[in-house]
């Protein structure tokens, strides 16, 4: 939580963080009081990045916080906030404008808890700011992630494909979209066979949402997020560990929708399309099953050899549809593979793009905002492994050991939007490696929409 340092009263009883980096601290340390000197060599603070030690006074009040922190990386910062007692803090020495808005940042993401199931809440450590900081621009991207941690780290039961799309509602009224959804039967009828087929395990509808908002003479920017509200695997069932944290599975459809908020909160210029496949994958007598061939949206027929794959399944059919509208910018989101995680590990979300320039700039964007993304290549040559002699191909490898499994994922996804230049595909977590939801790539590509507006 941030307040600004205008408010003289709140640093009146605030605590100083004073910021140390190794190479000085020896020097540093030599000119302090000896109370200092032995408290911090007790410590065994040393002024290594990340480094923290509280400092009471004679009273056994909290003093100073020392932190470790040599100015190179703003989100060493998120370490702090959760160590910090509650109250209001501010930096002891003054940092240039654009590292306080990327520390502001930090400090506001970290501050981030999921306290709508918890009988007591703790209060938080808030930090004074000065007015150099963009509060509204913060601001927005705090909401943004709020949203999608909330949407993610919901469980299940609470938030159902039902849930999901009044969740996509809410925001629509909020910003002045326009909202329609297709659902149930209505999928199958009007072809979306895949999202229907995927849902049909499950005793909830399965769902499109389809958001729009903007003007028609904007340049034209669709999302599409992954909404499995549940992964069990279906009838190839995942094992109870792979299985706990399935209720994330809708990560991409909450990032998508963390976009979309940012992007309409901060009137980006662009006519935005929002598409989300909204299904829960179960296992039941009317789910579908390893073998069934689905005639997918745009007519291609795909044998489904696992189960597990549904979320390529699902995000291939609103693909089709969202390439009817040839959006100047078709981006999805999905938490598509465990391979993707296997790559880059939990801190790292992959995106898979053909066109260079795009991946070069939103790479730019993920170093300047420190939302780390990394390029994985569109390989053609593993789209073998969806060999099927049954139908146009199928929707997994049958080999077990998943070599390249998120690139052959991309490799599927590719074929409902062609091999155009306008395509990007996240294949993200939704979580970190404790599971708590992770908000990942957004802001690189809101800095990238919103920088170049036209996509
Ligand atoms: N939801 C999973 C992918 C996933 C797993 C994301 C773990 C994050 C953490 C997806 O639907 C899935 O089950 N994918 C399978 C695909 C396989 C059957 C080809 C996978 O990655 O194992
Ligand atoms: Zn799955």
């Amino acid at each position: 939580m941030l307040i600004k340092l205008f408010d003289q009263k709140a640093k009146l009883s605030a605590t100083p963080i004073v910021c140390l980096q190794r190479q000085d601290f020896a020097e540093w340390l030599e000119k302090q009081a000896s109370k200092t000197r032995n408290w911090l060599k007790t410590n065994n603070f040393k002024a290594e990045n990340g480094d923290i030690c509280l400092f009471a006074d004679g009273e056994g009040l909290l003093k100073k916080i020392y932190f470790g922190y040599d100015h190179s990386d703003p989100t060493l910062f998120s370490k702090l906030v959760n160590k910090l007692p509650a109250g209001n803090y501010f930096l002891k020495y003054s940092v240039a404008a654009q590292e306080l808005q990327e520390i502001a940042i930090a400090w506001e993401l970290a501050s981030y808890r999921f306290d709508k199931y918890k009988n007591i809440t703790k209060p938080k450590a808030n930090l004074l700011v000065t007015d150099k900081v963009d509060l509204t621009y913060i601001e927005n991207i705090s909401k943004g992630n709020q949203l999608l941690c909330d949407l993610i780290n919901t469980p299940a039961e609470d938030m159902g494909p039902m849930s999901l799309a009044k969740a996509a509602t809410n925001i629509s009224l909020e910003f002045g979209g326009r909202i329609k959804q297709i659902i149930g039967d209505d999928l199958a009828k009007q072809g979306f066979n895949a999202i229907y087929t995927v849902g049909k395990g499950s005793s909830c509808n399965s769902r499109l949402i389809d958001l729009r908002w903007g003007k028609e003479n904007h340049p034209k920017l669709t999302l599409v997020g992954k909404g499995v509200c549940f992964d069990s695997g279906g009838l190839d069932l995942k094992s109870p560990a792979g299985m706990l944290l399935m209720k994330k599975d809708m990560a991409g459809a909450a990032h998508v929708l963390a976009l979309a908020s940012m992007i309409m909160r901060s009137n980006v210029p662009v006519n935005l399309r929002v598409l989300i496949p909204a299904v829960e994958n179960m296992p039941s007598g009317s789910a579908y099953k390893p073998g069934d061939v689905i005639k997918m949206y745009n007519k291609t027929t795909v044998e489904v050899t696992n189960t597990d794959a549904e979320g390529r399944l699902v995000l291939a059919d609103a693909l089709s549809l969202a390439m009817e509208d040839e959006p100047d910018l078709l981006v999805d989101f999905a938490s598509l593979t465990g391979a993707a995680r296997i790559a880059l590990g939990a801190d790292i979300g992959a995106f898979f793009t053909d066109n260079d320039n795009l991946a070069k700039n939103l790479l730019k964007y993920s170093t300047m905002s420190h939302d780390p993304i990394w390029r994985m290549p569109i390989y053609a040559g593993y789209f073998s492994q969806l060999h099927s002699w049954v139908a146009d191909f199928t929707n997994a490898s049958l080999d077990s050991s998943r070599l390249g499994g998120a690139i052959v994922a991309a490799l599927f996804l590719q074929k409902f939007v062609g091999e155009k230049q306008n395509w990007l595909h996240f294949d993200i977590m939704g979580a970190d490696s404790s599971g708590h939801a992770k908000m990942q790539g957004v802001r690189a590509l809101f800095e990238y929409i919103r920088i170049n507006h036209k996509p």
